[in-house]
């Protein structure tokens, strides 16, 4: 199973004995499955299949060569192979100041050269890595009391890589350490030397790797925000990455064929749950009434969704309580979700959209969907939902067109973008002046970020690629900056060369792992909101077993 990896292309048999190529989704190691999907005419199909069908039509990725770990002597640029697992290094707290809470630890380990048969390549030292993270997870120093505090939460999604990098034998470089961490490899070229693979930490409040649902992000990032909504807050949630990493999936809901599946949208989910918490006693008391409007910033312009005949941009106007207010957009009271999907499908079908090298359906403008929560009596606003779908942050080469119009787009985009960092950035020096006015995204958000009772939380998404990794790292890297992270990087464990002698150490290693796997007490909770979070790594305890980076795995429940 050790041979295989999510998103590796394979052969698979058909029960009429037709072989054809399959992309693995999912690998059960302990039920020895592999499941694998590919595309035909009709649409995406896949299948669960047994681990010895996979090795009898996949002779060549199982034969001795490949499996068999190149000789120390040969291989490896360290001249003296250790045959042991070196102890890890206990994690040092270090002082912390903001600069080294944004300098992610650099770990190079030795990369060799991949036209040498006997020589693993990238993608085998990527899964190395893995494997050492199983058993030496990443810790983060100095963490300490809740996340959530900081009224802005960031997670980080990472979608699979898609039939084309497949098809172009594409790398996922991406590690994750749910719940936190995440490590991005790097190829590094040496003109005198061997080139090396880097890794790159980043811990966010949250991470979810390419299975994760729509509906498990929802759960970890909109979802705690409707609540806040009730008590007469302020909630945004933003999606932010390059082009063709998964906003739109997220937000937007997946696309399947020519539409797209609203009803497995974050918009969509986060009305739902908002017509539940609406019937619960506490909420009646209030007497609220819900209204949902949806509109889009193209080119400097707000256009209204839910009015797609109509292609006059609206005016933005602070209005006597210092909120911006779009003007003359049409709010339409909702008392359902399926009401809710009928503004979604309107909505979705009038937002602009265009191509790039990385997504044929290119969001070409911001989309933001809002749940207004209204008192039914005298209709003033009582809490507000801002769901917002960034249109794709994008290098010129990301963009083949040379039609001035697409251009132009890019260029607002990029600006857009560009001037929202700049908020942030302010936000964090806790400058005195922060451009909001600047374009017209800013302005739209500026009450979410520096209202009086506001939360937000960002969604970055990345691609897994080796072909997308700089932009993901200006991702990852935003994304830092808006958590203003109060914790470091994560510790590495040293790379050990790898061996043959080592492997084996690995799998004797795996089975004792396992077999420690046992409950190891009670593991310190606070609760706040109602949910019971670990004292230690401030993750939520929503099941047992917890694994905490600091007490290692609890099965019993808190206290
Ligand atoms: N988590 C995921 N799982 C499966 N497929 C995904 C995932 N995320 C994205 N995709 C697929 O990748 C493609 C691009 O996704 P999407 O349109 O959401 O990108 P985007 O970030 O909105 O790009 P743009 O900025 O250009 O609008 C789509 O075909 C989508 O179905
Ligand atoms: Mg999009």
């Amino acid at each position: 199973m050790d041979l295989l990896a999510i998103g590796q292309s394979v052969m698979v048999q058909r029960s009429n004995g037709e072989t054809h190529r399959a992309t693995i989704t999912r690998l059960n190691a302990e039920r020895d499955i592999v499941s694998v999907q590919w595309t035909e005419a009709d649409g995406d199909k896949g299948k669960d299949l047994l681990l010895d069908r996979i090795i009898e039509t996949n002779p060549e990725i199982f034969a001795p060569k490949a499996v068999v770990p190149p000789a120390p002597t040969k291989t490896l640029s360290q001249p003296q192979p250790q045959p042991e697992l070196q102890p890890l290094p206990k994690p040092q707290p270090q002082p912390q100041s903001e600069s080294q809470l944004q300098v992610e630890v650099t770990t190079p380990t030795p990369l060799l050269l991949p036209e040498d048969p006997q020589k693993p390549d990238t993608e085998t030292l990527v899964r190395y890595f893995r494997k050492q993270l199983v058993l030496h997870p990443l810790v983060a120093v100095g963490l300490s009391g809740p996340m959530k505090a900081s009224g802005i939460m960031v997670c980080v999604r990472k979608r699979p890589l898609n039939p084309k990098e497949v098809a172009a034998r594409e790398v996922d470089v991406i590690s994750l350490q749910p719940p936190n961490m995440l490590v991005v490899h790097l190829l590094r070229l040496h003109v005198y030397r061997e080139p090396t693979l880097d890794h790159q930490n980043f811990c966010f409040d949250r991470v979810f790797d390419e299975n994760c649902s729509n509906a498990g992000v929802f759960n970890y990032t909109a979802r705690p925000l409707i609540r806040h909504i009730f008590e007469g807050g302020w909630a945004t949630c933003f999606a932010y990455g390059q082009t063709g990493s998964g906003k739109t999936h997220t937000m937007g809901g997946v696309v399947e064929g020519k539409n797209q599946n609203v009803m497995d949208s974050i918009y969509a989910m986060a009305a739902s749950e908002v017509f539940s918490i609406i019937q619960e006693p506490e909420s009646a008391e209030r007497n609220l009434s819900v209204g949902c409007s949806f509109f889009e910033i193209y080119n400097t312009k707000i256009y209204d969704l839910l009015s797609p005949g109509n292609k006059q941009p609206l005016r933005l106007q602070e209005n006597c309580q210092y909120q911006m207010e779009v003007m003359d957009l049409i709010e339409c009271p909702t008392s359902g979700t399926a009401e809710v999907l009928a503004l979604l499908n309107t909505g979705n079908g009038a937002r602009a959209l265009g191509k790039t090298s990385a997504n044929e359906k290119s969001s070409r403008s911001h989309a933001i969907f809002q749940i207004v929560l209204r008192s039914a009596i005298s209709k003033e606003t009582y809490g507000k939902f801002s769901l917002v779908d960034l249109a794709g942050s994008e290098r010129a080469v990301d963009n083949f067109s040379s039609n001035s119009q697409t251009c132009t787009e890019s260029a607002e985009i990029n600006k857009s973008l560009l001037l929202l960092k700049e908020c942030i950035h302010a936000m964090g020096r806790k400058s005195s002046y922060i451009p909001f006015r600047d374009c017209k995204l800013t302005q739209v958000l500026r009450d979410s970020f520096i209202g009086k009772n506001v939360k937000t939380c960002m969604i970055a998404t990345i691609a897994p690629g080796m072909c997308s990794v700089n932009s993901t790292l200006n991702t990852l890297r935003y994304a830092n900056r808006v958590k203003e992270l109060k914790v470091q990087a994560p510790v590495v464990p040293p790379m050990p060369p790898l061996t043959a002698q080592l492997s084996k150490v690995l799998e004797s290693d795996a089975t004792e792992k396992r077999q420690a796997a046992d409950p190891i007490g009670d593991i310190p909770t606070y609760t706040l909101d109602g949910q019971i979070y670990c004292s230690l790594c401030s993750q939520p305890v929503t099941c047992m077993p917890v694994l905490c980076p600091y007490f290692g795995l609890s099965n019993k429940k808190p206290q």
